[in-house]
């Protein structure tokens, strides 16, 4: 179908929009046709596009084209390479361009997945849902808290569907977790820590430059955007995390996943009222703004939470909660919950420093109040219990999935920009406290983060 032909849905999203773009659409670049509130039929297929097509981009793009019901129509990227990688990718011609508003300017694009270093997220977020386009954008959701705050505005003002791309919010694991968590069979649950390490260039970002990138593959200006202007730097396109004018280092690139399971787990849905960060660049020295080892300190309402990340020693992914009743731990794809025993005990710490008379006496009207059971009156002990995905599972894939059926249902995303906000406020928070050498407190009336 050409673009000059109008099929269902485009006829749907034609008729919506004539009647609600003059009164309640301030658009920024594309066209008013498509800034409507829309869906896609059922039976139709969800055609997307992508934009920043490097390693995440790409994988999510196969996610996307392993879901039921959707169909690639053009992709974005500011390298050729990776635009060649994207249609290599798609599996069939493709448009391709290096401006995204190309893509936002189409009328066969129902949806687009971002995957552009960070510091685009908010600006193509901002621009896709004024041109009524659905959003799949990765984590971190922001670079800024204002960002944060203007891309939940963006979804509600446009009615767009916005997911953020922190896939363990559709785990089936972390489902689990969750389940486990609020029957309070962990108990009070007061302490959480999580970890997510490596130890190789690869981990520390540190990617190799494609022999083929300059100026005339590469559109360096546009990579810059909004950022300091500076000459071409093919270290900073490629190793963009490193930096701070486009990255949120280890907090933004990292913490992002474990918080995202953790606010779910523990249904949590605001950002952390402190953070207390430490850690420094202690191997990774060259070329390099954001620590290769971060340890931060959250205060939420009920718990504390502990989380580091370290890029000088290998070890699993791990999230632990700890409750009076029990610990639960979520160690790459294997929940396991271990129950505390809390059977009664009579004290035999403190007693021994009591004479043998009351010892003895304290002993006797222990047993009194706990009688050993009787034959046939024994109980089992509860012991470790677990729970692992089968092989094969792959949560990006549930995750995507969870994206185009909001496109298709307009039901609310699982991690919608609201969710996705409080995520990145949070790193936004270790990042502050870490730079600032501060205890960083969020405001919530003022909307920002202050030093406590
Ligand atoms: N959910 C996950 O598990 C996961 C994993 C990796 C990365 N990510 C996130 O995905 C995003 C991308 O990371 P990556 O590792 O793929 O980075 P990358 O450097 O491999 O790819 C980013 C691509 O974006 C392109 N780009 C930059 N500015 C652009 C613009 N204005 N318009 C169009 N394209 C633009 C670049 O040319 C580059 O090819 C980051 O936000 C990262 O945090 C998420």
């Amino acid at each position: 179908m050409d673009d000059h032909q109008m099929n269902r849905r485009e006829f749907m999203g034609a008729s919506t929009a004539a009647l609600g773009a003059a009164s309640k659409i301030n658009l920024l670049s594309p066209r008013p046709l498509q800034a409507a509130p829309r869906g896609v039929p059922a039976g139709d297929k969800v055609r997307f596009a992508s934009i920043g097509t490097g390693v995440e981009g790409c994988t999510i793009m196969k996610a996307a084209l392993r879901c039921p019901g959707t169909e690639i129509v053009a992709a974005c990227d500011l390298y050729d390479g990776r635009l060649t990688a994207a249609r290599e990718y798609a599996g069939k011609p493709i448009f391709t361009t290096k401006d995204y508003r190309a893509i936002l300017d189409r009328n066969d694009v129902d949806a687009v997945l971002i995957a552009t270093p960070d510091h685009w997220h908010a600006r193509i977020t901002q621009d896709a849902c004024a041109a009524g386009k659905d959003v799949y954008c990765e984590k971190p959701m922001s670079h800024t808290v204002e960002e944060a705050f203007a891309m939940v505005d963006a979804m509600q003002n446009h009615k767009r569907i916005v997911q953020v791309g922190s896939q363990c919010r559709s785990s089936i694991v972390y489902a689990k977790a969750r389940e486990i968590f609020a029957s309070g069979a962990l108990g009070q649950v007061t302490a959480v820590e999580a970890c997510l390490d490596r130890n190789d260039a690869s981990g520390a970002w540190v990617y190799p430059i494609p022999p083929d990138a300059s100026e005339q593959t590469i559109d360096w200006n546009q990579f810059l955007g909004d950022a300091p202007k500076r000459s071409y730097d093919p270290v900073r396109f490629f190793r963009w995390r490193c930096f701070r004018d486009y990255g949120e280092g280890l907090p933004g690139d990292l913490y992002v996943h474990m918080l995202t399971g953790i606010h779910y787990v523990a249904g949590i849905t605001a950002p952390p009222l402190r953070a207390a960060s430490m850690g420094g660049i202690f191997r990774w020295t060259e070329n390099r703004e954001a620590p290769d080892l971060i340890w931060t300190l959250f205060e939420y309402p009920n718990f504390r939470l502990s989380l580091r990340c370290n890029l000088n020693n290998e070890s699993p992914a791990v999230s632990r909660y700890f409750g009076t009743k029990g610990t639960m731990e979520i160690k790459n794809d294997v929940l396991t919950v271990t129950p505390q025993d809390t059977a009664p005990k009579p004290e035999g710490y403190s007693i021994q420093g009591w004479p043998l008379k009351l010892r003895t006496e304290y002993l006797q009207e222990w047993r009194k109040d706990h009688p050993e059971p009787l034959p046939g009156q024994y109980t089992l002990i509860p012991s470790a219990e677990s729970f692992e995905a089968p092989p094969h599972y792959d949560y990006q894939i549930d995750h995507m999935n969870n994206f185009m059926e909001s496109v298709r249902t307009r039901q609310p995303s699982v991690e919608d920009a609201i969710y996705g906000k409080n995520t990145a406020i949070a790193a936004h928070m270790a990042n502050y406290s870490y730079f600032n050498k501060c205890l960083a407190m969020w405001n919530e009336g003022e909307r920002k983060i202050q030093t406590a």
